[in-house]
């Protein structure tokens, strides 16, 4: 039986079918993300021609590091084709994503992308959106009212620490990531609106409506969902 790690390149291999030369690329981040730069860097390294708009810090190192010409969006206004991971997918291509706490860059990557495709291993799919607490990225001095307001909602929520064990993490743009507990969304639009209207939330993990194509590997075969 394959292992989540072998199902996870399986599947960012299976984007790499979705690039062609010319392109810029979305660079998403994560553990399957970086499965797929790492895949692409070795193209680039075989001559193909791409450029890459990264959704996070590390993955701008990592695309640079592989030779992938990484660029901003004052080189290109949008991206023909993003490839990035999720931590539940549920009916509607409803996403969560912000696992890794990039969900701010990844969010204005993906909107600036004529396609948007998610790479996972099976075990990211889902019935219903919430099983994987939600991260919502926060002005730091906004944290205790935003904290406040969530509870008042029913979600508690935590603030993320750092694996280093160094305090809070901090994200690329110098915020605070708050994991939410809504334990499960029924109506993840309702959610979504409410909290784009929180004062002090930056953004948050539910990417709904955003995906064009979901690639996910399981045991046997990889599966393509679309909306
Ligand atoms: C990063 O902030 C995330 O959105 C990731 O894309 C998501 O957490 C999936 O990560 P893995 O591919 O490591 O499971």
């Amino acid at each position: 039986m394959p292992t989540q790690d072998e199902l996870k390149l399986l599947a960012a291999k299976r984007a790499l079918d979705f690039i062609q030369p010319g392109m810029v690329v979305g660079l998403g981040s994560g553990s399957t993300a970086t499965l797929f730069i790492k895949l692409l860097g070795e193209k680039v390294q075989q001559g193909l021609k791409i450029r890459g708009i990264a959704s996070s810090e590390d993955s701008a190192k990592l695309g640079a590091s592989l030779g992938i010409p990484v660029v901003g969006f004052t080189e290109a206004t949008e991206t023909d084709v993003t490839v990035d991971g999720a931590d539940e997918v549920a009916p509607g291509l409803a996403l969560i994503k912000g696992g890794g706490g990039k969900l701010l860059r990844e969010k204005i990557v993906a909107s600036a992308s004529k396609k948007f495709i998610i790479v996972a291993d099976s075990s990211k799919v889902v019935k219903k959106l919430g099983k994987f607490k939600l991260p919502i990225e926060v002005i730091p001095m906004a944290e205790p009212l935003v904290s406040e307001r969530l509870r008042a909602l029913g979600y508690p929520s935590s603030i993320r620490q750092a694996k280093d064990g160094s305090g809070n993490y901090i994200t690329d743009e110098g915020n605070l990531i708050l994991d939410c507990d809504p334990t499960q969304i029924d109506d993840p639009t309702a959610l979504a609106a409410q909290l784009d209207t929180m004062v002090g939330v930056v953004e948050h993990g539910l990417f709904l409506g955003m995906a064009d194509l979901v690639l996910v590997a399981g045991e046997d075969a990889i599966t393509e969902y679309t909306p």
